[in-house]
């Protein structure tokens, strides 16, 4: 099987409007909404990245990956037990199968979804840097304040009850190649977090689609999603325009140390964490898997506050 990209994530949430506002306030751009249902893109040209349904708690209800073709649905079928072929009745139409992970979330595959014209980016950012002065003239700031022109859905971080439980799925069904593995100081077996990128062979991907974290309290949740913004002057823009509008800042804007993106991390009113990255690294097939004592991780390298700040 051979994925293609992250194409959408599945929120059940407590309050639709409220949702709605949020997200639009983030970055995302409403397809539809009824009573019970809202579905959401970003500017990038995918028919939808969000899907959120009306309920009675908060929860993640999954994610979904594109895939090559039909033969890897079917193939999903016949070696990993996946639900059988299902047209899908939403934005961009095609097919999906359904695969159940360790914990029980829903990984979709789908394939023949149809994309949009994507909106119109900014202009590339121009920077002046010794020895390469070639930005002529700047008089004012060329980026409104507003929320956030996103291109994609890039990744999910999970919080799972056992990274050794779970990693088998995502790495031998999904084919998913850890970039950076986290141990327990002491114990280099003792692996409890992961970072995990496609495998596309020799063409580049982000560091990581999947971020699998092992929870403190056993628990399987979504600790965020992550959407391309076009870079960190757009992300501080958007950041000072959700700060304007009062929502719960979680961290940013920052860098990780592991995939160098960076990064901006607001909660959403059911306290679901969207984020915001750009400039990721992107790695190759054959780029190989790094493995470091958690100890001497840092979660940002442009401040000093103790990572644990993010887990909470
Ligand atoms: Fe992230």
């Amino acid at each position: 099987m051979r994925l293609k990209s992250p194409h959408h994530v599945k929120f059940q949430v407590l309050d639709l409007e409220q949702t709605e506002v949020f997200a639009q306030d983030f970055g995302l751009l409403t397809v539809e909404r009824t009573d019970q249902q809202l579905i959401m893109r970003t500017g990038g040209g995918d028919a939808f990245a969000y899907v959120a349904k009306k309920g009675n708690e908060a929860k993640f209800l999954g994610l979904a990956f594109e895939v090559e073709s039909k033969n890897d649905l079917e193939s999903a079928i016949s070696d990993h037990g996946a639900s059988p072929i299902r047209e899908l009745t939403t934005p961009g139409g095609g097919m999906a199968v359904t695969l159940v992970d360790p914990n029980g979330l829903e990984i979709d595959l789908i394939y023949g979804i149809q994309r949009i014209n994507p909106e119109e980016a900014y202009k590339h950012l121009e920077m002046n840097a010794p020895g390469q002065y070639t930005r002529e003239g700047r008089f004012e700031p060329k980026r409104p304040m507003g929320p956030a022109k996103l291109f994609r859905l890039g990744h999910v971080g999970l919080f799972i009850p056992s990274f050794a439980a779970t990693l088998p799925f995502y790495r031998d069904v999904l084919g998913l190649i850890p970039s950076d593995v986290y141990h327990i100081p002491g114990q280099p077996q003792a692996q409890i977090v992961g970072f995990c990128r496609l495998d596309r062979g020799e063409e580049l991907v982000d560091h990581h689609v999947v971020a699998l974290m092992q929870s403190q309290t056993g628990e399987t949740a979504c600790h965020h999603i992550s959407f391309e913004a076009q870079d960190f002057e757009a992300q501080f823009m958007t950041h000072r325009y959700l700060e304007s509008k009062d929502y719960e800042l979680v961290w940013g804007v920052g860098r990780h140390p592991h995939g160098s993106h960076i990064f901006d991390v607001w909660r959403d009113p059911d306290r679901n964490r969207f984020e915001t990255f750009s400039d990721t690294d992107l790695l190759k097939a054959s780029d190989g898997s790094r493995v470091h004592n958690i100890a001497e991780v840092e979660m940002d390298v442009w401040r000093s506050d103790p990572p644990d700040r993010y887990f909470e």
